[in-house]
């Protein structure tokens, strides 16, 4: 592989900032931690295969949407754009861009170092026309890239619905940074979870074959191996299920019995039955989302669906014109 192709910056978030915000959510009521530290190079590889199963239609839905709307996407960005993708994980998705795009450069930015840096090789390997960067960095802080002189538009794409993993009120300050980064003349192509029957939320989130579960329960094991945290997973289960009220599906790990971990020196109780929240995943419809995206100084320009109305990718521009936005 032509490995030197991939021009790498290294910005992953330290294990003092895992410490910290694992020993501050553990402490919290609720127990909570962050959905971001799901991804070490396991939770990455237990994340694709969560998108292989038949459950979890938000992959292969999102994947025939772009593979239908690819060409649309050029046309409304133009020639020799950069192309950054925030959450890049396997770098798969935007393999349906590429050919369609033609952009002068490639940045993928994901928090799993290892992970990304074999999917970027991979990409520069398959793409010797493009020139391929990656940066190993938390996307809810200010990334710096480096300059990239001379290109055309900036396209920011943001697929997986990874948006729906910050509360509504992070995600707008999110898309404000986007916009700020992007600058007038750039855009953002981004992919959106709808509102849809619980059943068929629950489903996704509880797959048959426990992958979903593995993937929550190998938080346990990072906060072992990272943190030297003495506790037990089987004494946790695996809880997912969609909240109507909050339009979000909550994931959580729940104690099956009264139990006390031990994280750094810290002792954390757990009554049977309490639970550490993991990951909520909003869901909005289009309007919600066009709302959102308005507010946060963005202007919807396209929106494609699937037939059934599962799943949306939205292509908003950064215009001139600031909107009113609420931070
Ligand atoms: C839901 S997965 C989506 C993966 C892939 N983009 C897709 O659409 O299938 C979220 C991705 O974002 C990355 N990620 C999550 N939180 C992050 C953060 N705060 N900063 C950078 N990357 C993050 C994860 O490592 C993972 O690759």
């Amino acid at each position: 592989m032509r490995q030197e192709a991939v021009r790498f910056y290294d910005e992953q978030p330290s294990t003092a900032t895992l410490r910290d915000e694992v020993l501050q959510g553990l402490s919290a009521r609720p127990k909570h931690i962050a959905p971001k530290f799901f991804y070490d190079e396991q939770g990455s590889r237990l994340f694709d295969a969560i998108c292989e199963q038949p459950e979890y239609y938000p992959t292969r839905t999102e994947m025939a949407i772009l593979e239908s709307c690819a060409d649309e996407v050029a046309c409304l960005t133009g020639p020799d754009c950069t192309l950054i993708e925030l959450g890049s994980g396997a770098s798969k998705k935007i393999r349906l861009l590429l050919e369609a795009l033609w952009p002068r450069q490639y940045f993928g930015i994901d928090i799993s170092r290892e992970f990304l840096l074999e999917s970027v090789r991979r990409l520069a390997h398959d793409y010797p026309w493009l020139e391929v960067h990656a940066a190993c960095a938390d996307f809810a802080q200010d990334v710096d890239l480096p300059d990239c002189p001379g290109s055309g538009r900036k396209l920011v794409f943001f697929p997986g619905s990874t948006i729906g993993n910050f509360e509504p009120r992070d995600a707008l300050a999110f898309l404000q940074r986007v916009r700020r980064q992007v600058q007038p003349g750039g855009a953002l192509l981004i992919g959106v979870d709808l509102k849809k029957d619980p059943r068929v939320l629950n489903a996704a989130y509880n797959d048959d074959q426990g992958v979903t579960a593995a993937f929550n329960l190998n938080l346990l094991e990072r906060l072992r191996t990272e943190l030297g945290a003495e506790l037990d997973p089987e004494n946790f289960r695996h809880h997912a299920f969609y909240n109507a009220a909050r339009g979000r599906v909550e994931m959580h790990l729940v104690s099956r019995r009264t139990q006390e971990i031990r994280v750094l020196g810290k002792r954390f109780r757990f009554d049977a039955g309490e639970s550490i929240h993991t990951e909520s995943s909003y869901k909005y419809s289009v309007e919600e989302f066009h709302a959102l995206a308005h507010r946060a100084g963005l202007q919807p320009r396209q929106v494609w669906l699937d037939s059934a109305r599962l799943f949306s990718v939205h292509y908003l521009d950064v215009t001139r014109r600031q909107s009113p936005a609420v931070a």
